[in-house]
């Protein structure tokens, strides 16, 4: 596929930093490892056959507008049947690795209950086609589609009670294919999830103030966020329990982080700058190092950021073996105190912009919101190892995106686009 080629033309191009013309996989440490990635929801189609339960996204994308062309995922690209041609395709590119996420309702219909044997024997063949062709699976639990059943049981991450039905889902998952898999993901940008979905109101299930299906943006995404975190505690710790040592694995969660830089070097912006880092990346990187919230947040949140009991936050702290680290582009960021709203989007009190001066902080892609700047990747990083006792870290996701036009195909010669790609180092 013409599209990941383009992927990777495009990360040594980014890597090179305009000396693209010296770079090849020579020029990576051995051991490095090459890949790419994608979620459940968004290429295997099929979304309600073959025993799969709907998710979320299936109720949400009900409703025209939630996707630009109310695309749904009924078809999508079909990996569900042509598995075998998109890992042919990662083995002619020169991939070692494929991330990819389970479908919880594929598995469980219901969240819990019986397993759908369909959907667990695909997983299986998806497994082996790529341990036959020398494509490491890199396994994700949970992508953001929560089966659509718990979100009417019980309001799905906003209730306690999704914590154990994750844990069961985790440890079949485990039980069932950790014997081939040995790089496991609990949870795919929880921020993302709690934000968007109970934030604003952007992904599944739809929530916010003032949302259609009801919510609370000033609260809820801190509910559902604290749950998120225990649920990937609590998978981690059953992982540690019951599987690690025999089947030799490890385990950890993928967070977003942009790099945020001061819009000017002053105190004002240089707190602001400090909150932006803490209510992204230290909303989960926090609790999952020292055990609990920053400091930063617990201030501007007060009685509406949850609290860990003493056991939760011993279960919490060290629950990760390795950090995967999504991270696109890099923001400048001024004071900005918004009276009118309160939300997790203005509890940070900073206002985020493209450009200094006039001047934009990179190229752009082709979403408004991504600028290609090298530089913040790489502080970014260090941000991660420096300030959370130098964990293992695993790039996650990085790249840029393109419109998805007919055109693409002509235009992919030009290093204007891909999709999202992933490169780990297993240094
Ligand atoms: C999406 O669906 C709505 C309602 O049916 C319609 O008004 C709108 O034009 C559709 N958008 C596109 C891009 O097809
Ligand atoms: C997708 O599938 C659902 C359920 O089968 C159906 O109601 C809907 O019309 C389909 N949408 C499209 C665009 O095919
Ligand atoms: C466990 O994994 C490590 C690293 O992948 C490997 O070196 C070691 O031989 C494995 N041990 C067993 C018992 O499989
Ligand atoms: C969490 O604990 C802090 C400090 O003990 C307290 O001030 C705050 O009200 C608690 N928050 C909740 C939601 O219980
Ligand atoms: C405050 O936040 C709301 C919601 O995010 C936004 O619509 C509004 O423009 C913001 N106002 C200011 C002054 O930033």
């Amino acid at each position: 596929m013409e599209l990941l080629r383009a992927v990777v033309l495009l990360s040594l191009a980014l890597l090179a930093n305009g000396r693209d013309t010296d770079l090849s996989r020579d020029s990576f440490p051995k051991g490095f490892v090459f890949g790419t990635a994608s979620s459940a929801y968004q290429v295997e189609g099929n979304s309600l056959k073959y025993g799969r339960g709907p998710c979320i996204w299936d109720t949400f994308l009900k409703f025209p507008g939630a996707t630009p062309d109310n695309a749904t995922a009924n078809v999508t690209v079909d990996e569900y049947h042509r598995y075998m041609d998109d890992v042919d395709s990662m083995v002619r590119v020169g991939f070692d690795a494929y991330r990819f996420s389970i479908s919880w309702s594929r598995i469980f219909r219901n969240g819990i209950g019986r397993f759908n044997k369909d959907g667990v024997d695909y997983y299986h063949r998806l497994i082996d086609y790529m341990l036959a062709n020398n494509i490491t699976p890199y396994v994700v639990l949970y992508h953001y589609d929560l089966p659509e059943v718990l979100n009417n049981q019980y309001n799905g991450w906003l209730s306690p009670k999704v914590v154990p039905d994750f844990m069961a889902f985790a440890d079949f998952c485990f039980k069932t294919y950790g014997n081939r898999v040995k790089n496991w993901f609990t949870i795919n940008e929880p921020r993302m999830m709690a934000w968007h979905g109970y934030g604003d109101g952007f992904f599944a299930p739809g929530r916010c103030t003032g949302c259609r299906f009801g919510g609370n943006s000033a609260t809820e995404p801190y509910i559902a966020g604290h749950h998120l975190i225990l649920a990937h505690a609590a998978a981690v710790q059953v992982y540690r329990d019951k599987y690690q040592r025999r089947q030799n694995g490890t385990i950890g969660i993928l967070l977003d982080f942009v790099w945020y830089e001061p819009l000017t070097y002053t105190v004002e912006d240089e707190y602001a700058t400090h909150r932006a880092r803490e209510f992204t990346l230290g909303w989960y990187m926090h609790p999952i190092t020292f055990g609990h919230y920053p400091e930063t947040m617990r201030k501007l949140v007060g009685s509406r950021l949850p609290n860990f009991t003493a056991e939760q936050s011993k279960l919490v702290q060290g629950s990760a073996d390795i950090i995967g680290v999504n991270h696109y582009t890099t923001y400048y960021v001024r004071h900005h105190e918004n009276l009118t709203h309160m939300s997790y989007a203005t509890d940070w009190q900073a206002e985020l912009l493209f450009e200094r001066n006039g001047v934009p902080i990179g190229r752009q892609a082709f979403s408004k919101w991504l600028y290609v700047v090298p530089w913040g990747f790489y502080k970014a990083v260090m941000h991660v190892k420096n300030k959370f006792r130098d964990p293992l870290i695993l790039i996650g996701e990085n790249g840029i995106d393109q419109s998805g036009s007919d055109t693409l195909r002509t235009r992919s010669t030009t290093p204007s686009g891909s999709t999202t790609s992933t490169s780990t180092s297993t240094s």
